[in-house]
C-alpha cells in the first residue's frame, strides 16, 4: 500500500501581510511535500490562516472594518503568496470556515466530556501580540518600566470568567510521551528545551475568553469564545475531516500504518505545538502528531526583523527582483534548518552566481550545447564506461538514499549541499575528460563522455525538483524526459537516457545576477 505523509505549516495570523518568515516555513514544507510525492508517498500538505482572537480583532478595528471583511482580505494575500512561491499545498484552511468551527467545538466537547475542562476565572497577564498568558515571574520591564513578555511583547492585566484546561495533570503523561518518542521534537536541542519546560511543572491553562467575541463560541456557554490557540491548533485535524475519524483522518493522522503527521513551526511557537497540542489531543483520546520540527528566525542584514524598524522583508519583492527559484534555493541553502539565519543581499547574489549559474547552470549549458553541436542534437550513443564514468554515474544514483536520510531529519541544506557536490564533481569530470579535445582525436569517446554528463544532469535535475521545481523541470525538458518519468524511482541506471532521443535547442536556465549599476558600467 502507498505510504501516507501529512505535513502542515503553522496557520498564519491575518493581522498583517505575509513576510519572509511565513514564506520560509511554508517553503520548507513545500520542499518536503514535493520530495515525498516524488518518492512515491501519498501526500497531504496543508497551510492556511489563523483568523480569530484579539490580535486580529484589534487589527480589524484599526482598519475600520469588520473582522470578517478584514480577514477575507488579508487571508487572500496569504493564498496569493502560495501561487507566487509555487507552493504545492493540497488545501488552504481558514479558521473562520464552518468546517473548522464544527471541528473545534467537537474537540472541545470531547475534552470536556472526559472531564478535563472546568469553569473558573482568570486573573493574570496576557499578551495580545503573542496571544499568550504569562506569569508574573516570566515578565521583565522595558526601558519605560512597562512589564513585557519574554518575547518583548507588551502585556495587559486580564480578569474574567474563563474555562480552564487541566494542563497541570498532564505533566507525567507528556514526559512519558516524550521519552517514548525521542524524535517528537527536532532539533534535539529543542526537544530538551520542551522536556525541561514540562519537567519544571505545568499550570492549568485558560482556554476561553469573555472580554471580546471574535472567536469560536464555547458549546453550551456562548458568552465565551475559545482561546485562539486551542482553536488554531485544531486546524490540523479539521482539514482531515474531524470529527469524522475515518477517511483522511484515518489515512493521514491515525490508522494507516506508517502515517506520520509532521508539523513544521518556528521556534517561537514550539511550546504550543509540543506541549499544549499533544495534551489537548490526549485529553480527547486522540493520537498526538508524530513530530514537530522547529526552525529558527531570519534577521535582515544582521538586524532583528520588525515592523517598527521598517526592515520587514517582502517575499514577493525578493521574487520580483531575483526570480522565484533563486529565492527558493537561497532560503533552503543559506541556513541550516533549525538555526537562525541572516538575509544578506550579497549572499543571495553570491549563491545565485556561484551555485546556480556557475555550478549547475554551467554544467548543463556546457554539456547540452556540445551535444547540440557535435551529436546531431540527439542523446549521444555511448561505448563501454570507464571507471571514471562509472564513479560519476554510480555516485549520482546512490545519492538518493543519502538525500532521503537528510530529508527525514529536515536537513534541507545538507540535501542541497550533496546535490551541488555531485554537480561540482561532474564539472571536474568535464575538465578532466576535456570532450572538446576528443572531438578530433576520439569522437566515440567524446560521445560517451557527453552521454555520461547528460545522464548525470538528468539525475541532478530529478533531485533538484523539490527545491526549484520550475528550473529543474526545464532541465528535464531539455533532456526530453517525459513528465511521467520524473519521480525518484527513475533515478537509476535502468531508466537512463536513451541514445538517439532528439533534444531541443538548450537555453540558459540559471542566469547570472548582475546589479543594475554594473550593467550600465
Ligand atoms: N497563528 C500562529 C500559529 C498558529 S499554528 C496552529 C502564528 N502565526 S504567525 O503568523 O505569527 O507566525 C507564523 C510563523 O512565522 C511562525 O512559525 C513564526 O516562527 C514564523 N516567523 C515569523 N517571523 C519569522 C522570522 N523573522 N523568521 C522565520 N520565521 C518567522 O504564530
Amino acid at each position: 500500500m502507498t505510504k501516507s505523509f501529512y505535513i502542515t505549516t503553522p496557520i498564519y495570523y491575518v493581522n498583517d501581510s505575509p513576510h519572509i518568515g511565513h514564506a520560509y516555513t511554508t517553503l520548507a514544507c513545500d520542499v518536503m511535500a514535493r520530495f515525498k510525492r516524488l518518492d512515491g508517498y501519498d501526500v497531504k500538505f496543508l497551510t492556511g490562516t489563523d483568523e480569530h482572537g484579539q490580535k486580529v480583532d484589534k487589527a480589524a478595528q484599526a482598519a475600520g472594518v469588520t473582522p470578517q471583511a478584514f480577514t477575507d482580505k488579508v487571508s487572500q494575500r496569504f493564498r496569493d503568496l502560495t501561487g507566487v512561491m509555487n507552493f504545492s499545498n493540497d488545501d488552504f484552511i481558514r479558521t473562520t470556515e464552518p468546517r473548522h468551527i464544527k471541528a473545534t467545538q467537537a474537540l472541545w466537547e470531547r475534552i470536556k466530556a472526559n472531564g478535563h475542562i472546568y469553569l473558573g476565572s482568570y486573573a493574570g497577564w496576557y499578551s495580545v501580540r503573542d496571544e499568550a498568558f504569562y506569569t508574573e515571574t516570566e515578565l521583565t520591564k522595558d526601558s519605560d518600566g512597562q512589564r513585557i513578555a519574554p518575547t518583548g511583547a507588551p502585556v495587559e492585566w486580564v480578569e474574567e470568567p474563563s474555562y480552564f484546561f487541566n494542563l497541570s495533570e498532564w505533566q507525567d503523561k507528556l514526559l512519558e510521551f516524550y521519552d517514548a518518542h525521542p524524535d517528537f521534537v527536532v532539533p534535539e536541542s529543542r526537544y530538551n528545551e520542551v522536556r525541561s519546560f514540562v519537567k519544571g511543572g505545568l499550570k492549568d491553562l485558560s482556554v476561553s475568553r469573555t472580554s471580546f467575541s471574535w472567536g469560536v463560541p464555547v458549546p453550551g456557554d456562548e458568552k465565551h469564545v475559545m482561546y485562539v490557540w486551542l482553536d488554531a491548533l485544531t486546524n490540523y485535524i479539521t482539514a482531515l475531516g474531524f470529527p469524522e475519524t475515518g477517511g483522511e483522518y484515518a489515512q493521514y493522522w491515525d490508522g494507516r500504518e506508517g502515517c506520520s503527521p509532521l508539523h513544521v513551526v518556528g521556534k517561537d511557537i514550539l511550546r504550543f505545538h509540543a506541549v499544549y497540542w499533544p495534551a489537548f489531543l490526549m485529553a480527547a483520546n486522540l493520537k498526538p502528531p508524530a513530530r514537530v520540527t522547529a526552525h529558527g528566525w531570519w534577521t535582515n542584514e544582521g538586524q532583528k526583523i520588525s515592523k517598527s524598524v521598517g526592515n520587514v522583508i517582502d517575499p514577493i519583492a525578493l521574487v520580483n527582483e531575483f526570480g522565484l527559484d533563486p529565492v527558493r534555493y537561497y532560503m533552503m541553502r543559506e541556513v541550516p534548518f533549525g538555526n537562525d539565519g541572516n538575509y544578506a543581499r550579497a549572499s543571495m547574489i553570491n549563491r545565485i552566481n556561484s551555485d546556480l549559474a556557475n555550478n549547475v547552470g554551467n554544467l548543463s549549458q556546457r554539456t547540452l550545447s556540445m551535444i547540440q553541436k557535435n551529436c546531431d542534437a540527439k542523446v549521444p550513443e555511448h561505448g563501454a564506461f570507464t571507471p571514471e564514468d562509472n564513479a560519476l554515474l554510480d555516485g549520482a544514483y546512490a545519492l538518493l538514499s543519502k538525500l532521503r536520510a537528510h530529508v527525514e531529519k529536515q536537513e534541507f541544506h545538507f540535501v542541497l549541499d550533496s546535490i551541488f557536490a555531485l554537480s561540482t564533481q561532474a564539472n571536474l569530470y568535464i575538465d578532466q575528460q576535456a570532450p572538446w579535445g576528443l572531438k578530433k582525436t576520439d569522437p566515440a569517446r567524446m560521445h560517451t563522455v557527453l552521454y555520461v554528463l547528460a545522464e548525470t544532469i538528468r539525475v541532478i535535475a530529478l533531485y533538484l525538483q523539490p527545491f526549484i521545481p520550475a528550473s529543474a523541470g526545464k532541465m528535464l525538458d531539455q533532456l526530453a524526459i517525459p513528465e511521467d518519468q520524473r519521480r525518484f524511482t527513475f533515478a537509476s541506471a535502468k531508466h537512463s537516457l536513451i541514445p538517439g532521443t532528439p533534444l531541443p535547442v538548450p537555453e540558459g536556465i540559471f542566469p547570472r545576477f548582475v546589479e543594475e549599476a554594473e550593467k550600465v558600467a
